[in-house]
């Protein structure tokens, strides 16, 4: 794959030295060298208290001084820090200045993993070798995101360490047999490691001692133009995707996989994400805007591949999406604050169609939906995914 954006990115990057920066600095004290040492790569520290436990902020530095935050609260990526097209970094995830808030201010699932099961399943229910589950209706008559309390609200062991790929986060945690109602111990690491192509590289793996069924994600908002600088819908979207799943006016798909040719959702070509929002759509409507799932053309298990870019006019910042998953919900914070903003890091506020999220997934609802690919995990098998964000300029 080709991606001379990234030759322009480093283009500004040599030129600009990051001490010129206006509006953030690197969270690196070796700005000038090229290489970034271990102990500047990674940075640990105190990021706030939940259930009685110490949270820590995990802060990866590659060696272009691009920077992520992790907390093993949640597994959430706090902070994406990068350049613009002038060398300007900008921290480009929405997020909260301490862990605590996360809990305080019902985070709308900012930066989190979300699992065990990611997106919708229908009315809570689901059913495996004819015998069934019922999970919490956490979204009113759905289940959404693994529950009342799902892996995007549990503490992870955390293992940070410098890697020939770059300053990496390895977090464990099993979940038990019967938590939020899914069957089995489920054994799930997630490694983020920050690539010196400037890619939060995010692996997942799992493995079970009951059948289950399984859906994990990243939830990261994205503001190219940096976070609470305004709406995302002059941003310029492409989702390398024929076809979608429309949903009931309860977000659950309806179960056929129609083109996306001549609809809102044909972004095969790189469009304003809000250059047709405002149609006149049934699907539309029941997402509240976007709110849906793509289906990836030609996806393979296992087969990485780039299935959405992004690129923010203003700031010339670029984000490509490489995954080997077989969707991709669009979501564009429909549901963010209309009157009311959310105060976030940094003095910041988000609002109504501030930030947008693109989370590589199986398809919503398919444990109940055999003709969509399974999301089942049986004892024996293990789940594996790879989603990569990649931030440039253009
Ligand atoms: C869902 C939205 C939901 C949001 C929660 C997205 O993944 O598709 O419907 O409101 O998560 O923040």
């Amino acid at each position: 794959m080709k991606r001379p954006y990234r030759i322009h990115f480093i283009a500004a990057l040599l030129a600009l030295p990051f001490g010129a920066c206006q509006e953030e600095k690197a969270d690196s004290s070796s700005n000038e060298s090229s290489t970034v040492s271990d102990s500047n790569a990674i940075k640990e520290e105190p990021f706030g208290t939940i259930d009685g436990q110490e949270v820590q902020l995990y802060t990866l530095t590659n060696e272009n001084g691009v920077v992520a935050k992790i907390m093993n609260y949640g597994g959430i990526v706090v902070s994406f820090i990068a350049p613009d097209k002038d060398g300007n970094l900008a921290d480009v995830v929405l997020g909260f200045d301490s862990a605590d808030e996360y809990v305080s201010k019902e985070s709308p699932y900012f930066g989190c993993i979300a699992g065990r099961y990611a997106n919708r399943i229908a009315k809570g229910k689901f059913t495996i070798d004819g015998k069934e589950y019922t999970l919490a209706t956490n979204n009113d008559p759905n289940h959404l995101h693994g529950g009342d309390k799902g892996f995007d609200k549990r503490i992870w062991d955390a293992e940070p360490k410098m890697t020939p790929d770059g300053p990496s986060l390895k977090l464990h945690r099993v979940s038990p047999d019967g938590e939020e109602g899914y069957p089995g111990n489920l054994d799930t690491t997630v490694t983020y490691t920050l690539t010196d192509d400037n890619g939060l590289k995010i692996d997942y793996e799992a493995t079970t001692d009951k059948p289950t069924v399984l859906n994990l994600t990243n939830h990261s908002y994205f503001n190219l133009g940096g976070h609470g600088s305004g709406t995302i819908l002059d941003h310029e979207l492409m989702i390398a995707a024929d076809r979608y799943t429309p949903i009931d006016a309860t977000s659950i798909p309806l179960g056929d996989l129609p083109s996306v040719e001549g609809t809102p959702f044909d972004f095969r070509k790189p469009t304003p994400i809000g250059a047709r929002i405002g149609e006149d759509n049934e699907q539309l409507k029941n997402g509240l805007g976007y709110d849906h799932n793509f289906v990836i053309k030609d996806s393979r298990d296992g087969k990485l591949q780039l299935v959405a870019t992004v690129h923010d006019p203003d700031s010339g910042r670029l984000l490509e999406v490489e995954s080997d998953e077989p969707g991709l919900q669009l979501y564009v914070g429909n549901f963010l604050p209309k009157d009311d903003p959310m105060q976030g890091k940094d003095g910041k506020t988000y609002g109504y169609r501030e930030a947008f999220c693109l989370e590589a997934q199986t398809f919503p609802d398919s444990p109940n939906q055999t003709q969509f690919p399974s999301p089942v995990l049986r004892p024996g098998e293990t789940y594996h995914q790879t989603t990569i964000y990649r931030l440039g300029v253009k």
